[in-house]
């Protein structure tokens, strides 16, 4: 008897139903899927017209004997689950035994099979659902499915498919997806007989992930509490990108896009990141499979937590647990063991940082040579070199008091060289040359006086204005301010209504007293109306503190004296993430001795 069986009816109602074949990726997500369970070591996939024409996909899995091979493609047949209780701990990718039949009865399907311990394999050819022969035949062991002309007999759906480079793109993202979580498995990516993606098997999860962020430097996250665990690797918050697509989440090891881990995770960066960007990284989450629900939705893309707000909170402290302490000055992560005038090529040094983290993802140098940082001991910074016996500092890093005064913080114990063209402080590093952006610096210091204010967590000093000033605004604009006057006079900005549609500012924060108010009201006013009603009151707050930090900041163009850049650097020292503004730009980037060698050719 064969391995696959017929569900029963009764299960059958409790799993969760629904089309799954929408377009070609998810075709090559279900098939990948099965030649996963199935236990290859490579798996293949061609493409014609982004899969529109052609997919096959072929593995070396543990094959089908005949007699499986033509359950395999009935409804509900499936060799994952046997009764009710599999399906809450299931740890194949499917279940549903839904599939290969789905799939068959919108295409012109093949499926090419052989088991290891049979000489013969099977061939079964289904045109639009109908089994058109089976046969014997010689075949490799492993399975290959071939899918043509996909919704030729449905053309409703058939009109739904995209133009090749969209479907191209969007299979491209399923592969990755598949294949982060599966390091050991090799993948071929082939269209139109060029090879997009060849991911050879790999030791370790962060070479995976390394191949397919090439160029951006990952940091290790972790959490871990009440049996769930939470890591990754995650890129920094400058290294943003346009929209969510390489982030991706995985519930043990099953690829979900789920839409609370994807917030909570965007969250966690909160403006650290530009507004309009979005992290990228790898996020893994263990969970005992009796904690999570995956049959929610009949892609799986979807999981439910029984406990929410446990991985919500694991996930922001492992995010915030890197944004801590990350070294965000070199922005792909900095060189170690590089003191200045020593000439190790950063190439060379730290080359132990490799081996398996706390957090069970290993930590080492990628596939392209940059190096994956894991945020706990292995943080380069803690190997940087002291400098006159002065206890070594970075950033956020172990150092205890950030404090004001001299050597203790980073900034304030950089040497400062100059200021250049009124826009930066140059300073001189262990590492080589910083160079801070004077605005983006101030508008970082200001933004967390002004947030420190509001949240009760220091007082803001206010200004009452000799001349108050009136601002007129359209209606539109009147109506979006007059819902929000109490919280602006909790922030220090006192404005009242002078008549329709004007109004009067009264007193401000100290710290505005010499801006343009009129631009200021504006500016807040035209950033409510655009984040409108789904911005939660945070955000809300949060944007008008930025936009006041910005409009109370030194302007790029403005010559600072030595005294001056002395006291922003301090003054950045105290700051809870001073290495970038509030709208997520860097406020200061380093050029490390090794770039400035490769600029003079000494390497
Ligand atoms: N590539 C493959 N290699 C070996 N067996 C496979 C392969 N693809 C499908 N099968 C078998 O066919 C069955 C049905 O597949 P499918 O319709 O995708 O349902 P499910 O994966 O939910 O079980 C699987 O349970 C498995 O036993
Ligand atoms: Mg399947």
């Amino acid at each position: 008897m064969g391995k696959i069986r017929i569900l029963s009816d009764n299960l059958v109602s409790k799993i969760a139903a629904g089309e799954i074949v929408e377009r070609p990726a998810s075709v090559v997500k279900e098939l990948i899927e099965n030649s996963i369970d199935a236990g290859s070591k490579k798996i293949d996939i061609e493409l014609e017209s982004g899969g529109k024409r052609l997919i096959r996909v072929s593995d070396d899995g543990e094959g089908m004997t005949r007699d499986d091979s033509l359950m395999s493609i009935e409804r509900h047949a499936t060799s994952k689950i046997k009764e009710l209780k599999d399906l809450f701990s299931v740890s194949s990718l499917g279940f549903r035994g839904e599939a290969l039949p789905s799939i068959a009865s919108v295409s012109r399907f093949r499926l090419v099979t052989r088991t290891r311990d049979q000489v013969i394999g099977t061939i079964i050819a289904v045109e639009g659902g109908v089994v058109r022969g089976v046969e014997e035949t010689g075949a490799p062991p492993g399975t290959t499915v071939e899918v043509r002309n996909l919704f030729y007999n449905t053309p409703a759906r058939h009109k739904f498919m995209r133009k090749t480079e969209t479907e191209l793109s969007n299979v491209l993202d399923i592969v990755e997806r598949e294949s982060l979580s599966r390091p050991g498995i090799g993948f071929e990516l082939r269209s139109e007989d060029r090879t997009l993606l060849r991911l050879p098997g790999r030791e370790t999860v962060s070479e995976r992930i390394s191949e397919l962020y090439p160029g951006i430097g990952l940091h290790g996250v972790s959490a871990e509490g009440m049996g769930v665990r939470v890591s990754g690797l995650m890129a920094g918050p400058l290294d943003t990108r346009s929209t969510t697509q390489k982030l991706y989440t995985y519930v043990n090891g099953r690829s979900v896009r789920d839409r609370f881990l994807t917030r909570v995770l965007i969250d966690s960066y909160g403006r650290m990141v530009e507004k309009g960007k979005f992290p990228q990284g790898v996020l893994f989450i263990e969970i005992p499979s009796g904690d999570v629900d995956v049959n929610v939705h009949p892609t799986k893309n979807e999981v439910r937590f029984g406990n929410a707000r446990l991985v919500g909170d694991l996930i922001r402290e492992s995010i915030t647990g890197m944004l801590e302490k990350a070294p965000w000055l070199g922005g792909q992560g900095r060189s170690s063991g590089h003191a200045p005038g020593g000439y190790v090529p950063a190439r060379e040094s730290g080359a132990d940082y490799g081996g398996r983290g706390p957090d069970g993802v290993e930590t080492g140098r990628g596939a392209n040579g940059f190096r994956v940082y894991n945020n706990e001991a292995d943080t380069p910074s803690a190997h940087a070199p002291a400098i006159d016996g002065e206890p070594n500092l970075r950033p956020g890093v172990e150092s205890p008091v950030n404090g004001l005064f001299g050597e203790s913080g980073f900034y304030s114990g950089l040497k400062i060289l100059g200021q250049l063209g009124d826009l930066y402080i140059i300073c001189a590093s262990p590492e080589g040359m910083i160079l801070v952006d004077q605005h983006a610096a101030h508008e970082r210091i200001n933004y967390e006086r002004l947030k420190k204010a509001y949240t009760g967590n220091g007082t803001i000093q206010t200004q009452d204005l000799l001349v108050p000033e009136v601002v007129e605004l359209s209606p539109h604009e009147s109506d979006v301010l007059s819902g929000h006057s109490a919280q602006l006079q909790s922030m220090g900005l006192h404005i009242e209504g002078f008549g329709e549609n004007v109004y009067i500012i009264r007193r401000v924060p100290a710290l505005l007293k010499n801006t343009d108010l009129k631009r200021l009201v504006r500016d807040i006013v035209s950033e409510m109306k655009e984040s409108g009603a789904e911005k939660s009151l945070t955000d809300k707050i949060d944007m008008v503190i930025s936009t006041m930090a910005c409009h109370s900041s030194i302007r790029a163009n403005y010559e600072l004296g030595p005294e001056k850049m002395k006291a922003l650097l301090s003054e950045l020292d105290l700051a809870e993430f001073p290495h970038s503004c509030p709208h997520g730009r860097p406020v200061a980037r380093e050029i490390s001795y090794a770039d400035i060698e490769k600029m003079f050719k000494r390497t």
